[in-house]
């Protein structure tokens, strides 16, 4: 298959690459092949000069000055909390807490949500699918409450067995815990109708959107969750900080999770009065630069639009999978029929580590390891793939270097 002509997109990517300087850069004497955007994305210069500007111009507390430079960096600070809840068309920015990212976010609701409802032999529904942070939060509530975890299986496509999932539910099921894409299979779960099953049984949904914010919008009144979860440094901004909406009226019962400075509002020995919304839930001074940064990665991609992001990304995708299923000895793990620009496969005869590095001294970065889902390189009975995720900023000719580098590999090795 040849290269489709890139005038076939509205989609600049050349351009757009200049936003990224990162790029622009030689590994050992080729020039950087970026995919492996699943495990962290790239920044814009959008990004590192609000960040440099933070730091250079008015980095103080937030919350706690009356002087000048405190008030600007709150200001910043609660903007970005703006920008977050019309990223996620939260209908409150008392919904928005800032966190360290997805895991913490999951931890936050597993400790102040569940834990505190959860009694001996109730249960939480989870997915097979799920990233390690979607996973262990539950089996430590397990092991310590003596509940129970239902996990949906998955078949061979790497896609939710609804079916199955419908028929979990119980008298007992108290939450369900699912990922709205997979980050080592690319499968893009129906969030939708998984939070609809769930309404009908009157439980809660928690969806860990960490995989979904890279590639498209986040509407969690469309999706009529109760907690939905992301990182910034998935999603262009930087690392350190994500965040977690979750449904007030359920914010309102949920005990703090952490304590210390700036979640109280009163404290004397004997008593403690509780911040309001949502400082409540941010003990300490938070990731002020971070939270700054990530507003400024979601201008970025409110500036580009997800519409155009997805198209280009679709083409990437289809292109890469087609070429890549063009090599003798290479399978796709996950083929589910929506996915995002990630592709997991494995080669007859070379480990996935053999293969990153082969492809590392190509200038191309991918990730290769069980991508802390070992629950599905188990179904699929691998103990890791090598796993290409692209950002809309990468290229069909970065592609084909990727192709050109497997197919050598599987001549020296194969
Ligand atoms: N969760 C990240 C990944 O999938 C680190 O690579």
């Amino acid at each position: 298959m040849s290269t489709p002509a890139l005038e076939t997109t509205s989609f600049d990517v050349a351009d757009v690459r200049r936003d990224f300087p990162i790029l622009n850069q030689q590994i050992h004497g080729k020039p950087l092949v970026y995919f492996d955007n699943a495990a962290t994305a790239q920044k814009p210069i959008a990004v590192l000069d609000t960040l440099q500007h933070y730091y250079r111009e008015y980095n103080a507390n937030v919350h706690r000055g009356v002087h000048t430079l405190s008030e600007h960096a709150t200001a910043a600070y609660e903007g970005a909390r703006d920008k977050v809840a019309s990223f996620m068309n939260a209908p409150s920015r008392r919904e928005i807490i800032f966190v360290r990212g997805t895991t913490e976010a999951i931890n936050l609701v597993a400790q102040s949500y569940a834990r505190p409802i959860l009694k001996p032999g109730d249960e939480i529904i989870v997915s097979r699918m799920a990233h390690h942070s979607n996973i262990v939060p539950w089996i430590l509530l397990r092991d310590e409450l003596d509940i129970e975890l239902r996990v949906i299986p998955i078949n061979e496509r790497g896609e939710l067995e609804l079916e199955v999932y419908e028929q979990l539910f119980s008298p007992r099921t108290r939450l369900v815990a699912v990922g709205h894409v997979s980050n080592a299979l690319g499968t893009v779960n129906p969030v939708e109708r998984i939070v609809a099953t769930a309404r009908k049984h009157d439980v809660p949904v928690l969806i860990d959107g960490a995989q979904r914010a890279p590639h498209a919008a986040i509407d969690v009144q469309a999706l009529d969750c109760d907690f939905y979860a992301f990182s910034s440094h998935k999603a262009f901004g930087p690392t350190g900080v994500g965040a977690l909406w979750a449904r007030e009226n359920l914010l309102e019962t949920m005990p703090p999770y952490q304590g210390g400075g700036e979640m109280i509002k009163m404290v004397s020995f004997e008593r403690v009065e509780y911040n309001d919304l949502p400082h409540r839930f941010e003990a300490g001074t938070p990731n002020i630069a971070g939270a700054v940064g990530l507003g400024a990665a979601i201008d970025y991609l409110n500036g580009l639009g997800y519409e155009r992001i997805g198209a280009w990304e679709s083409q990437l995708r289809d292109y890469a999978t087609e070429r890549l299923s063009e090599i003798p000895g290479l399978r796709i793990i996950g083929t589910a029929a929506e996915k995002v620009s990630v592709i997991s496969f494995v080669m007859d005869g070379i480990h996935p580590h053999d293969l990153g590095t082969i492809v590392d001294h190509e200038g191309i970065a991918i990730r290769t390891g069980h991508h802390c889902a070992m629950p599905i390189m188990d179904y699929f009975g691998v103990p890791a793939t090598a796993r290409a995720s692209l950002a809309f900023y990468n290229t069909l000719e970065e592609i084909d270097r990727l192709v050109d580098a497997l197919t050598t590999a599987r001549e020296v090795f194969a």
